[in-house]
């Protein structure tokens, strides 16, 4: 066997690969070059994560890696290793559905359901970072992910109405009059 055909049968081999999803330890054994979309969804059966275009261009993949948003598509899965990966399963805890996601619900920013698992977790990453964005810094915010029902007003609307929430919950935290 030469150097080059053992290299790629080493890059062909199954591996064990171990990161945190959603808050766990999981350890899978796939091809290095396995996508991180196909890994969650077919072996982990987290079907949450949805795959549109499978190119990087649509975002219904994305997922939080390492607190970055990346499309899930586009990952092969030995860059997961050691890494810490929240998927849409992960948001909502105890039960209950997680603000980002009440406020989609209670604003009609779901229609057909293949964008907004990313829209979602676009939206949690983009709230982390900046609690109370403008409307301009919304749309920025969710530039990378595309849908093909809603017009996006009910998305933006949703996000705005969870800041919205969010800076309530705060100001009765601290005491503070209205
Ligand atoms: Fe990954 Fe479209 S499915 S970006
Ligand atoms: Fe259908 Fe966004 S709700 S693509």
């Amino acid at each position: 066997m030469s150097d080059s055909s053992r290299g790629s049968a080493k890059a062909n081999a199954k591996t064990k690969i171990s990161f945190r999803l959603n808050g766990k330890s999981v350890t899978v054994e796939s091809y290095p070059m396995d996508r991180l979309l196909d890994v969650l969804r077919v072996e982990l059966g987290l079907t949450g994560t949805k795959e549109g275009c499978g190119e990087g261009e649509c975002g219904s993949c994305s997922v939080l890696m390492n607190g970055m948003l990346v499309n899930s598509c586009l990952v092969p899965v030995l860059q997961a290793r050691d890494a810490d990966i929240l998927t849409i399963e992960g948001l909502a805890a105890d039960g209950r559905l997680q603000r980002v996601q009440q406020a989609f619900l209670d604003c009609g920013g779901a229609q057909c359901g293949i964008c907004t698992p990313g829209m979602i977790l676009a939206a949690h990453h983009l709230l982390s970072k900046n609690p109370q964005p403008t409307m301009e810094q919304i749309r920025d915010g969710l530039a990378g992910n595309l849908c093909r029902c809603t017009g996006y007003m009910q998305i933006f609307e949703a996000v705005e109405e969870a800041a919205r929430r969010e800076g309530e919950k705060e100001r009765q935290h601290e005491g503070t009059p209205r």
